[in-house]
């Protein structure tokens, strides 16, 4: 199933809170997922090699970074501006988002890119910004139903990786998570098959490859997105080409959240160079 042999890579677990949560729940979940994975539970310690990151709604970003101490996880933002400060009212920039610790920012949820309608431009415009600041980006990309089922995911797909990255300095490749999430499986608990997630995985690494060189898309973590839950995220992650996961609904309890992180555990054995 692997014919090309990767370096081992850090598998990445995001949990994606969304607009949920109340801020004492946010602390809550934050506390409970930290004790968990940091052993203070009294089980074992989440392996450190895995990067497990949570992205509470902005609001909540102190507090949240606050009751999770040094991590694990660490702190995510679900969005940022391309502007570094000015007359952009309801914008967090980057520095903003560096101010309160956190680390991780999405860019591309199809939340924002379908649902708010933000254009290729503007997607690429905050990924400039995100690369520019001293924050990792998890940068998501994905195929509606219709394009699917029209045949067009490939060319969807790897249109939205090249419009991101295209002409853009090679980052080091810890800097940048792409998230494959086809728009049809996010929450709606109808997850894309593992042969179908590794080939949508593929045509992201090639392109990968192709914009800037095979140890770049080798050493890029490439997740998926999609009604991951604590039950079928051990077969996602067996597969080579999946190296872990973008979590929504599932990252809101802590017990699923814990569980899908400890699926990851699978993959270092997996991955050794
Ligand atoms: P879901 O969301 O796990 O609820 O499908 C995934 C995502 O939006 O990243």
């Amino acid at each position: 199933m692997n014919k090309t042999a990767r370096p081992a890579v850090r598998p990445y677990i995001g949990g994606n809170w969304k607009m949920n949560l109340r801020l004492a729940s946010a602390v809550e979940l934050a506390e409970t997922i930290h004790a968990d994975l940091s052993g203070d539970a009294g089980g074992p310690q989440l392996d450190p090699r895995i990067d497990v990151a949570v992205f509470p709604p902005s609001p909540y970003l102190m507090s949240v970074g606050r009751a999770m101490g040094h991590g694990p996880p660490s702190l995510g933002a679900q969005d940022l501006s391309p502007h570094d400060d000015g007359a952009y009212t309801g914008q967090v920039s980057a520095g903003m988002l560096d101010d309160l610790n956190a680390r991780w920012v999405l860019v591309g949820h199809s939340e924002r890119r379908h649902g708010l309608e933000e254009p290729p431009e503007t997607l690429r415009a905050k990924l400039v910004r995100a690369l520019e600041s001293d924050l990792e980006t998890v940068f998501c990309v994905g195929e509606t139903l219709e394009e699917r089922e029209s045949g067009d995911a490939e060319s969807t797909i790897v249109g939205q990786v090249r419009s991101g990255l295209e002409g853009l300095a090679a980052p080091t490749p810890e800097r940048i998570v792409v998230a494959y999430e086809p728009v049809w499986a996010i929450g709606t608990g109808r997850t894309a098959h593992p042969d179908d997630a590794e080939e949508a995985h593929r045509w992201i690494r090639r392109t990968l490859g192709e914009l800037y060189d095979r140890e770049f898309a080798a050493a890029t973590r490439v997740v998926y997105g999609g009604s991951v839950t604590a039950s079928n995220a051990a077969e996602l992650f067996r597969r080579p080409e999946i190296d872990g996961g973008l979590v929504g609904g599932a990252s809101l309890k802590a017990d699923s959240f814990a569980a899908i992180c400890r699926a990851a555990e699978a993959r270092l054995g997996q991955t050794s160079a």
